[in-house]
Formats: structure tokens, sequence, C-alpha cells
């Protein structure tokens, strides 16, 4: 990081804790002295921006803000009229709001759940800025968002942590609240920002309505996990990136099949119902919704220094393989299972595809032309193969890219004959670290490493066994780190020669108050495939 933002950052961060954790310090007769232009006044019956602010999708030039009108959070309207609400938005240099560079009016519409996506465009690239929205008489906290290098610019370096798997009724999301104080430039989050399951009165928090399966049910879900405060200040503090997984709709999902076989036509029902709820509650600059479908891959370019692949590895795929045969209870296995390999030859089926065609040429052709030195691929799993079968025999768990592998060697193998540029993958799913060298051919010792692997932990989700996954690590030599104890994030910090990811954990998810610490640290110098310890 370079240093005059160094010292911007250190400087705003006192404050920062005032308007983040104080929430409306900044309303009143200061503010709304600033607004330009008066409104018509819609009351509320109580504050409208309970689930905070958020800014996502960095450009050079352009940043969008969301907030989303929910004075009742647990209802299915958010005790919002069906009404359109106009709500005035405003970006600064400074976060007391008083260099105001852009402003804007947008409507928040009650068919979009009266979220704001406010796509901010004119900006100057590389810098800071801050943001408030306006509704009525009411204002929101303040945050804080940037944007991009141009993509000319040669940029020092680059700060950015990654999330995945925020259960919470299993556990307080404390990690955020470490992430909000973190010197970094954006967050990465990759999937499971929900998850659809009913209640449980056995954890330390509770799911407030059933299982989603409609537009009121995902709405009331996604609201209770965005009055979070420690996931309201990451949000607050730095612009984030957004990918999902399975769970934003339903476990272990494959494009239009469920994992209950529910029919393909209603479940696609249901997936429209989850993909606008999550639209409404996260800063996308994506068209909107359209049905069952909306395009959420795209790409980020950070100046020279790296480029991001966001990709969707659940709405295109081909269903998970051997799918109806027997699972380990002898039910059909509509999601994913461990199928040893000379049961179901179906898992080589070159046809078979995690990201559907279109996206994966589109990932190629981008890798292919990147002019970046770091080329990152944000994704969902643990992209080494992972062989579940102790001995000889393999076996492998059918949900990830395990169960896709020519889809996966596909990409390995490009990265290798094109000498892509420090490839690195990012992700999620798994609850616990896995540091990695992938190869085309994983169980060959000949297989050039060609990119290295960093998975995160989940913020609050239970971990995978320890014991049980361990005893996989002899026949998985490409594996050089695994740890599932421990809850927490990945924090990456990128320069011309080196890629740093220190693995971040809290003490504990059960009780509100933990404390953070690196469990360990793992680098990339550039040029060399492979993560090594520091
Ligand atoms: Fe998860």
């Amino acid at each position: 990081m370079e240093h005059l933002h160094l010292k911007r950052l250190l400087s705003t961060r006192i404050r920062r804790r005032g308007f983040l954790i104080g929430g409306g310090a900044l309303t009143g007769l200061a503010i709304s002295s600033q607004w330009q232009r008066v409104i018509a006044q819609p009351k509320f019956s109580d504050n409208p921006f309970k689930l905070g602010v958020a800014s996502g999708d960095p450009l050079p030039d352009s940043v969008v803000l969301w907030t989303r009108l929910a004075p009742e959070p647990l209802k299915g309207n958010g005790g919002m009229p069906s009404q359109r609400v106009p709500v005035q938005w405003q970006i600064a240099t400074d976060e007391n709001m008083s260099k105001v560079v852009r402003s804007g009016e947008t409507t928040a519409e009650p068919e979009l759940g009266h979220s704001v996506h406010a796509e901010v465009g004119g900006l100057e690239p590389d810098r800071w800025y801050w943001y408030q929205f306006k509704a009525g008489n009411e204002s929101s906290p303040v945050g804080r968002t940037r944007t991009f290098p141009a993509p000319r610019d040669r940029p020092d370096s680059l700060a950015f942590a990654f999330a995945s798997c925020q259960h919470y009724e299993q556990g307080y999301y404390t990690a955020y609240q470490h992430m909000a104080e973190e010197d970094l430039d954006l967050v990465f989050h990759l999937g499971d920002y929900i998850y659809e399951g009913d209640p449980s009165n056995d954890r330390p928090r509770q799911h407030a309505n059933s299982e989603p399966v409609d537009i009121e049910g995902y709405r009331i879900r996604y609201a209770q996990y965005k009055t979070d405060p420690n996931l309201k200040a990451a949000h607050a503090a730095f612009p984030f990136i957004c990918t999902w997984d399975d769970h934003e709709v339903d476990n272990d999902y494959a494009d239009e099949n469920s994992q209950d076989f529910t029919d393909p036509d209603q479940f696609l029902r249901r997936r429209a119902a989850a993909y606008q709820a999550y639209y409404e509650h996260l800063p996308l600059r994506t068209p909107k919704p359209q049905g069952p479908e909306l395009q959420l891959y795209r790409r980020f370019t950070f100046g020279d220094l790296a480029e991001f692949s966001v990709l969707d590895t659940r709405q295109y795929r081909s269903d998970q393989a051997c799918d109806g045969q027997g699972s380990g209870g002898g039910e059909p296995a509509g999601g994913g299972q461990v199928v040893n390999v000379d049961d179901c030859q179906e898992l080589f089926d070159p046809n078979r595809t995690l990201l559907g065609d279109r996206q994966e040429r589109w990932l190629l052709d981008g890798l292919g032309r990147s002019r970046a030195q770091w080329n990152v691929l944000a994704q969902q799993y643990l992209v080494a193969a992972l062989d579940e079968e102790p001995g000889s025999g393999r076996a492998f768990w059918t949900d990830d890219w395990d169960g896709y592998p020519p889809a996966r060697s596909r990409i390995l193998s490009f990265l290798q004959e094109r000498q892509i540029s420090n490839p690195v993958t990012i992700g999620g799913d798994i609850h616990s670290f896995w540091v990695s060298d992938l190869k085309p051919d994983f169980f060959d010792s000949n297989s050039p490493v060609v990119a290295s692997e960093f998975v995160g932990t989940s913020i609050s989700t239970n971990g995978v066994p320890y014991e049980e996954f361990s005893s996989y690590l002899p026949d998985n030599p490409h594996i050089k780190f695994f740890e599932s104890r421990q809850r927490g994030y990945v924090r990456c910090t990128v320069d011309r020669q080196r890629w740093t990811s220190d693995l971040r954990v809290v003490d504990t998810v059960e009780q509100p108050n933990a404390s953070i610490r690196t469990l360990r640290t793992y680098v990339v110098e550039n040029g060399q495939p492979g993560a090594q310890r520091a």
C-alpha cells in the first residue's frame, strides 16, 4: 500500500470507529444542511437504515453504493409501504462528508425490496471516498469506499481479505469486527452469505424464519444477517466484490436441479426469488435479475498489478455426477456425495461443466488477454484434488471441482500452455484453510505446479471434521496445509515481488468478544507458482 494511503487510513481509522459503530452519529442538522434539494418527505415507522450501507464492484471511475430501506427488517416487506421512495446519495472525499464531489437521487422500489444500487461515475481512480444516503428526514451511517487504479496505472501494492460461509446460527461474526479494522483496499465474499435452513434452538443464535422458498422468506433471512453490527462494519469500511455458492438458494443445487429432486420448474421459481433477494442485499454492478437468471461472473483489474476473474459455479453447472445413485445412507443423493472413481465414470465425461460453456470461454479468453502480474480466480471451492480414500483407490466429493475433473484440467492446462502470469485461486465452501499446489494432473509427480491455491476458513460455519480430513493428506501431496478447527478469513497483500496470505483466526465464535491472530503466513514469489510458508 502506498505511503499516502497508509497515512490517510491511519488518520481516519480512529474516527472511523465513531461513524461505524455510532451509526447515526452524523445524522441531524450538520448533515441535512448540506443536502442540495428538498424532497418529498416519506415517513418511516423506525430508522430505515438498519441494514447499514455497503459499496462494491469498484472500477477506476465508479463504484456501486448500496442500502436497503427496512425499518422493520424481519418483515417480508421490511416494514415499508408499497410505494416508491426517493433516496438521495452523496459521495465525498472526506469522512465528515464536507467535500461532496458527486450527489444524486434514485428511487427505492417495492418490487426490489426498497433496495438502492447507485452506480456513481465520474470518480478519480485509485482513491478513497466516503458516502451517505438520505431518505425523508433520515440519514444513513457514513460508509467508506475506494476506486481501483486505471488499467495503465502501475500500483505498487494491494491489500484485500476474502471471506465465506457465515452461518448466522453457528456463531458470531467477530471476524468481521476485526476485518473492519484492517488496512485493506477491498473484500471478496466467496459464497454462503446466508444459509437457507430452518431455525435450530441449540446454537449461539437463531434464524428468525423457517427455510425460505419465496421472496419474502429470503428477504427476511438476508435482512436478519445484514442486521449484524460486525458485518455492517466490514461493509461500511471497504468495497466488497461478492459471488455466491449454494446456500444463497438451496444446499448443493446445480442449475435447475435441487438436492431434493424438486420439479425443475418449481425449483427455478424458488431460484428466481433467491437470486432477487441476493441482488437486493448486496452492492452488485450487474443487470437486475431476470427471473431465475442473474449474471454474476465478472472481471476487475487493479492497474497492471492484479486481475480478478470472479466466477459463478452454481448457475450453469452440469448436475452432480452419478446423482440419483445411493449415497452413504442408501438414499438417492440429489447433491454432493463421495464416490469411488471406479463406480462413477460420469465424473470423467468431458462434456460436463462447472462454469457453463460461455463462462468457461469468457474465463480463458480473459486470462489469455490479461496483462496483469497476478491473475486471480475468485471462486467458491477447493480447486486441488482431494482423494478421500486413504490408501489405494480414489474417491472424490462430487459437488466441487473434484466432481468436474475434465473442466478443471481444461483450465489448469490452459494456465500451463499459455504461461499465464502468476495464477492464484482463492476459495471457500469447505469451512477450513487449505494451501495447495495446483497441477494439470494432481496424481502425476511429474506434472508441473502451474498455480497457487488459498482456501479460507469460514467466518462462522462449523468446520469439517479435522481428524477425518487430516487422514486424507498423505494421499494428496500437493496439499501443503489444512486446518478446519478455527474460524476467520484470509488477508492478502500483493506487490511486485510477492503475494502474502495471512490466515487470520478468532479464538471462538460461540462468544462475541474473541481476539484475532495470524495462524500461519504463506507467500508466493513472483514467477514461482506454489506457496511457501513464510
Ligand atoms: Fe458453507
